[in-house]
């Protein structure tokens, strides 16, 4: 009964360390060690390789190391019937809201006008731009557990917040839309428009320009979900007509994202490489342990994704 480890991007002794420490007697191994197939019974991923879930003959048990699952179900051979678990985890939700919070400020103090101003040295207050909080209409894609906190965080600092989810929803002191109708008045209700969702069949190209068409005039782009989201081609379009003021990307279709893509260079986008919200196992490894021992007593998991949904 061993729990085998896959990653590509996170740092492997951290982890396995980690782990060997919150149960030392739950044997781990790290890919590319997985030893006889058929010892694995629980198997920890991020971004697994097509084909390694599947190899895992007695695989009881799929946890994903973060909170989105969709790097899980892109694989085509994905085997049904073994149960998906995401984290929830309150210092990666902090995370997101402190990234979604400091772009979010970004744009309603026209940092990247200022920053401009400086490179030409020139002193110009910009009463134009100003805006109370109030008077600054956020719209957050995704009402879920990141989504409720950087909402509810938006909201005690004034801004005037507005969410979008599948289901509807209640949450105090904003404005709910719900569902496809719903949509295109969320949006046209949007200065600065967040994306929180998570990557599915429904979701996927979902900033695209039928939707951005719906925005006023020069809106604020922050797109924390996936890169798969997004329609490329599109917001740079928007940006070029001035639909779309300027963009922070976390996530991208390609990641690492290509050197040779356009966002890389562009003035009025902002790259940083998915790092909205950091799964530090000192934080996580103890949900992915409980969860392990559930199984093995027959109790209920926690966190198990609805696979009919994806998410
Ligand atoms: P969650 O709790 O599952 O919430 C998902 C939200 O999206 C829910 O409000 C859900 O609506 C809504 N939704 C799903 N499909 C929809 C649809 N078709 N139409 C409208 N709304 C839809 O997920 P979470 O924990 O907040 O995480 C969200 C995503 O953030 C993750 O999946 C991941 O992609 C991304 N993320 C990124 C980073 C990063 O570092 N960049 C870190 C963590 C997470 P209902 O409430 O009606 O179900
Ligand atoms: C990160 O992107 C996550 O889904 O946790």
């Amino acid at each position: 009964m061993t729990l085998l480890f896959f990653s590509e991007v996170d740092r492997v002794d951290w982890w396995t360390g980690e782990l060997n420490k919150a149960a030392p007697d739950i044997p781990v191994r790290a890919w590319p060690d997985v030893g006889d197939p058929a010892d694995i019974r629980w198997a920890l991923v991020w971004k697994p390789r097509h084909g390694l879930l599947a190899s895992l003959p007695k695989l009881e048990l799929i946890l994903s190391m973060g909170a989105g699952v969709d790097h899980v179900f892109a694989d085509p051979t994905l085997p049904a019937g073994v149960p998906v678990t995401r984290i929830v985890d309150p210092m990666m939700t902090a995370g997101i809201t402190e990234y979604v919070l400091l772009h979010v400020l970004r744009y309603h103090r026209f940092l990247p006008v200022l920053e401009a101003q400086q490179r030409e040295r020139v002193w110009k207050m910009r009463f134009d731009l100003h805006r109370l909080p109030a008077e600054r209409r956020i719209g957050i894609l995704g009402l879920g557990v990141m989504g409720a906190d950087s909402a509810a965080k938006l909201a005690a600092l004034g801004f005037a917040v507005a969410v979008w989810s599948r289901t509807e929803k209640t949450l105090p002191g904003v404005a709910r839309f719900h569902g496809p109708a719903g949509l295109a008045p969320f949006l046209a209700s949007t200065n600065i428009l967040v994306c929180l969702l998570p990557l599915t069949p429904a979701t996927e190209g979902i900033l695209c320009a039928a939707n951005f068409a719906h925005l006023p005039e020069g809106a604020f782009l922050i797109n924390a979900g996936r890169g798969g989201h997004l329609v490329d081609d599109d917001l740079l379009a928007a940006l070029d007509t001035g639909r779309i003021a300027h963009a922070t990307l976390d996530v991208f279709h390609t990641e690492p994202l290509p050197v040779d893509h356009p966002f890389w260079a562009h003035q009025r986008i902002t790259v940083t490489p998915h790092n909205a919200a950091i799964s530090d196992p000192r934080s996580i490894v103890g949900q992915v342990i409980d969860n392990i021992r559930r199984l093995v007593a027959g109790r209920p998991l926690v966190n198990q994704v609805d696979t009919a949904q994806g998410y």
